[in-house]
């Protein structure tokens, strides 16, 4: 595992995005995996910089999303899917048939999630996988007491989730109380992972996922098993 410790949100960004940007530029052929939430948003709008800046071509890249809420037209500014085509995916050269996120519309979760691990497995698995960190130890949606062994499933998202997700939300009450996600396996299978985290107020899940016990109840522990782990964090 390595832990870079960057100065600010911006640097934690920066740092980043020069990491993804290498994937991109040393195998322009990668299956990225992606985040959305607050932390990732400086890191799309760099991306974005270096493609219009003509450094970055995305023409090869495959893409597939860690979630997406159960409830949510693929038009609703709070899906992730609206998320993504607005802060990288509508802004760069990658293909569209080439961008994937759970297609949760179709009402048939079982098979859709099948359906996407077959899809992942198809593109040849994730080359760089992009998390963010729940302040309850999330990853994906795999919240605490979460089993490690599973692919992408359906879950009840968590109070802590809930209330924290709200932010985006008129109220606590349009919060969706589900969401598909990539298992815990599914992540674990990627070839690199990245984990960006900032903010004082994660400093201790942060901590305690690297350092603490490996459990279920903070699901970012299993990251420790990883054999090729970058953690960047920003207290600012
Ligand atoms: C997002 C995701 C979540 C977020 C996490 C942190 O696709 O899967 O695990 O990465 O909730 O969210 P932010 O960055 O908003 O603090």
């Amino acid at each position: 595992m390595r832990v870079y410790h960057a100065s600010s949100y911006n640097d934690m960004c920066q740092k980043a995005a020069n990491l993804i940007s290498a994937q991109i530029l040393l195998h322009p052929q990668s299956v990225l995996g992606l985040a959305t939430g607050s932390t990732p948003i400086g890191i799309y709008e760099r991306l974005v910089g270096g493609y219009n800046q003509g450094e970055l071509d995305f023409d090869g890249i495959t893409t597939f999303n860690l979630d997406e809420y159960c409830g949510l037209s693929e038009s609703d500014p709070q899906s992730y899917h609206y998320y993504m085509n607005d802060h990288l995916l509508s802004k760069v050269n990658v293909k569209r048939e080439k961008t994937h996120l759970p297609n949760v519309s179709t009402g048939e979760v079982e098979a859709e999630c099948k359906r996407y691990d077959d899809l992942i497995e198809a593109c040849g698995g994730i080359d760089l996988q992009l998390l963010g960190l729940g302040n309850n130890g999330h990853i994906g949606f795999n919240e605490p007491g979460s089993v490690f062994e599973k692919n992408t499933h359906c879950v009840a998202l968590d109070e802590r989730t809930i209330l924290a997700n709200s932010r985006f939300f008129n109220s606590l009450n349009d919060v969706p109380s589900k969401a598909v996600t990539m298992g815990i396996k599914s992540i674990m299978h990627a070839r690199r992972i990245l984990l960006v985290v900032n903010g004082e107020a994660k400093k201790e899940i942060l901590e305690k996922s690297l350092y603490g016990p490996i459990t279920p109840m903070v699901p970012a522990s299993i990251l420790q098993l990883h054999p090729d782990l970058t953690v960047i964090w920003s207290a600012a």
